[in-house]
């Protein structure tokens, strides 16, 4: 079992570091740009193990070679908007990025899924798919998993019980929803008041600590645990449409079934109109973006 990673940030290394922990990884190699951080996390990583008495392989570098054979690259490499930087901005840059890391990762590790995690997530992730050449359900996007987290906590807050599936789907942005055709609690309260919640809970955060990263690791570590050993779980996944839910050629978050091969399968529930509604405006604005990117 090897796990690739290209962004050895906050991010990328936070998921390293939960994966080391959770599953029983043989290998794991961090690119990033920045070499010595690279090679450092590595290092730090690979001194946790000890003390779990694990010794799995852990490399560090810039040089793409390492990532060879990995069952998954986890692709966190990117920047964060900064001040002055409109959407589009940090679009267009954090897609020259992925443009040149799928070109890297195919001539390095060209049997690898890939699970993007760079925001904005499902516009990287269409980019990565369209880019790197590989089918459908080698690609995908961390967003909805973490949304939906979000979105447990804070039901729980609210003294919602019994929570047997609560999921964001969408655009992982402003546009997207709660489920109202798939949510399964005790005393569900109103929708809108709680999504509005949910969107403002990541910038809280990042208001506070500059950064989300235990989260997105955790919601990371579900996505590849189910891709390494096979789970089939069901969850909101950012992947490429073909017609499913009647939208093509665009990636957004719907419940999917991960597995060995990736995305083995979409789950097309009749969503109700609402859902629909909302779906087909992450789409729409989605689809403008990626048009904006040149795609
Ligand atoms: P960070 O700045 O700590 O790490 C990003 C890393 O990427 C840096 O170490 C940088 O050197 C590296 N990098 C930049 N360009 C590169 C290139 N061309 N090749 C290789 N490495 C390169 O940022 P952080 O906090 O780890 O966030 C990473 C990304 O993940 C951001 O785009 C962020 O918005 C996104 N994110 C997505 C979430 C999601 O739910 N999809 C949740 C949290 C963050």
């Amino acid at each position: 079992m090897k796990i690739g990673f290209v962004g050895a940030g906050r991010v990328g290394s936070t998921i390293a570091f939960t994966c080391l922990q959770q599953l029983d990884v043989e290998e794991i190699a961090l690119v990033d740009i920045m070499e010595n951080l690279a090679i450092g996390e590595a290092m730090d990583l690979a001194h946790a193990a000890a003390g779990l008495g694990k010794y799995p392989e852990i490399v560090g570098g810039s040089d793409y070679s390492i990532l060879e054979g990995s069952d998954i690259v986890v692709v966190t490499a990117g920047s964060a908007r900064k001040p002055g930087m409109s959407r589009l901005d940090l679009a267009m840059k954090n897609a020259g990025i992925i443009k040149d890391v799928a070109r890297k990762i195919m001539e390095s590790s060209p049997e690898s899924k890939i699970l993007v995690i760079t925001n904005p997530v499902d516009l990287m992730t269409y980019v990565m798919w369209k880019e790197s050449g590989k089918s459908r359900n080698e690609v995908f996007g961390m967003g909805n998993m973490l949304d939906s987290m979000r979105l447990k906590r804070t039901l729980h807050e609210l003294g919602v019980k019994n929570i047997n599936k609560a999921w964001i789907l969408g655009e992982h942005g402003d546009s997207m929803f709660i489920s109202r055709t798939l949510i399964d609690a005790e005393n569900v309260p109103e929708l809108e008041k709680v999504l509005s919640e949910v969107r403002f809970v990541a910038a809280e955060v990042i208001k506070r600590k500059g950064a989300t990263f235990y989260g997105p690791a955790i919601a990371a570590y579900r996505m590849i645990n189910a891709v390494l050993n096979n789970t089939k779980e069901e969850m909101p996944a950012s992947v490429i449409l073909k017609g499913e839910f009647g939208f093509s050629d665009v990636s957004v978050g719907v419940p999917a079934i991960i597995g060995k091969n990736g995305v083995e399968k979409i789950v097309e529930y009749p969503l109700d109109p609402q859902d629909m509604e909302n779906l087909r405006n992450s789409v729409k604005l989605l689809k403008e973006r990626l048009k904006e990117l040149g795609y």
